[in-house]
């Protein structure tokens, strides 16, 4: 009998507290099971890293399987499949697939879905623009912000991986979009590369003012991806019926207070605040996919990533992520 193949993977080592350290997260060498039937190996070409990783890591993540100290990182990836012991998945397909922070996995067939890209767009883009991060985008945009034509919609977190697709979703229903960014380099990107009208640094001495000066009508709609202070601000300056998508709460993920909605604000402007879930979301699937896919063949969306070379970068790239210091959708290149 053969000794089980040991492949690189990715595991937690420490829970992390308030910002995730990136030696949290340790390589390591770990078995890799053998190929059983209706499964699939793959070789994880691209991972993706996400922001609601921390809450799983802590243990409070939705249905998330608790994830304890020595496990795999868990996350989504794409992968080409090397074998297969499923007759409908062949050899050399691309997939999306649960692999974890893994160089290769193997996962039932069922569970492993083939990328779509349009022509000359790179899979990666399955893990954020036409992935969940673009789903979810794209749900705050048709179900909660339902922009009007010449309506001012403020984009928070706006260059990354949700941000970006729903800019250009905003943009794409006539709205006049403004984006809030943590750093210059950000601002750059919003309106030199993305399409956003203005763009204003959060944080910043007189941001609020900057704020209120690129919002003179008042905010019509709002996503709210950021911290509790940008939440105030924004809220602060709604238009009459306007609306919010609460999105994401990166200080609380972090460990910092709950976050809590100005709610006098709220009702003075008569808004609506909607709570996001993209899980709730899977029937747009197939409307998000065609849509986006359309931007991106016609330019009119840009893929925006920040790729990191390797597994062992990827704790590294994490914590970035999780202090807000990336720029784009946060990808990590395993393998090619
Ligand atoms: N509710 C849902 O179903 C759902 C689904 C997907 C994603 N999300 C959430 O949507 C948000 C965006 O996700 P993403 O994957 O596209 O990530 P991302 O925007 O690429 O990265 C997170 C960004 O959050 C911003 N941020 C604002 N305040 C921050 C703070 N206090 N600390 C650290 N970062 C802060 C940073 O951008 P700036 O520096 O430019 O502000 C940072 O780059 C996340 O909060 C995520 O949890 C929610």
């Amino acid at each position: 009998m053969t000794a089980p193949r040991r492949v690189p993977a990715v595991v937690l080592r420490r829970r992390p507290r308030g910002l995730p350290a990136p030696d949290d997260l340790v390589l390591a060498d770990t078995e890799l099971p053998s190929l059983a039937d209706g499964e699939v190996h793959l070789a994880v070409l691209d991972l993706s890293l996400d922001p609601y990783l921390r809450s799983t890591l802590a243990g409070r993540h939705l249905g998330d399987a608790p994830v304890a100290l020595g496990d795999v990182v868990p996350g989504r990836s794409v992968g080409r499949v090397v074998a297969s012991r499923a007759a409908d998945v062949a050899v050399g397909t691309l997939v999306l697939a649960e692999t974890g922070w893994r160089a290769e996995a193997v996962v039932a067939a069922k569970t492993a879905t083939p990328v779509r890209v349009p022509d000359g767009v790179p899979p990666s883009a399955a893990l954020g623009a036409l992935g969940m991060p673009g789903l979810t985008a794209y749900a705050a945009v048709v179900r909660h912000l339902a922009p009007r034509p010449g309506e001012t919609v403020v984009v928070g977190a706006a260059t990354g991986g949700v941000g970006s697709v729903a800019g250009a979703l905003l943009r794409r229903r006539g709205a006049r979009t403004v984006a809030l960014v943590g750093d210059d380099a950000k601002a750059e990107d919003a309106t030199a590369r993305l399409g956003y009208a203005e763009a204003v640094v959060r944080g910043r001495d007189g941001w609020e003012e900057a704020l209120a000066t690129a919002c003179p009508d008042g905010i019509d709609g709002y996503l709210h991806m950021g911290d509790m202070p940008t939440l105030h601000a924004a809220v602060r300056l709604l238009a009459p019926r306007a609306r919010v998508s609460l999105c994401g709460l990166m200080d609380q993920y972090n460990g910092g207070p709950p976050t809590m909605l100005p709610a006098g604000a709220v009702m003075m402007a008569r808004a609506t605040v909607h709570g996001m879930v993209v899980y709730d979301h899977d029937d747009l699937a197939d409307a998000q996919h065609d849509e986006v896919a359309a931007l991106l063949a016609d330019g009119t969306l840009v893929l925006h990533e920040e790729r990191h070379e390797g597994l062992a970068a990827a704790p590294e790239a994490f914590a970035r992520l999780m202090a807000g210091r990336n720029r784009g959708k946060v990808v990590v290149a395993v393998g090619c």
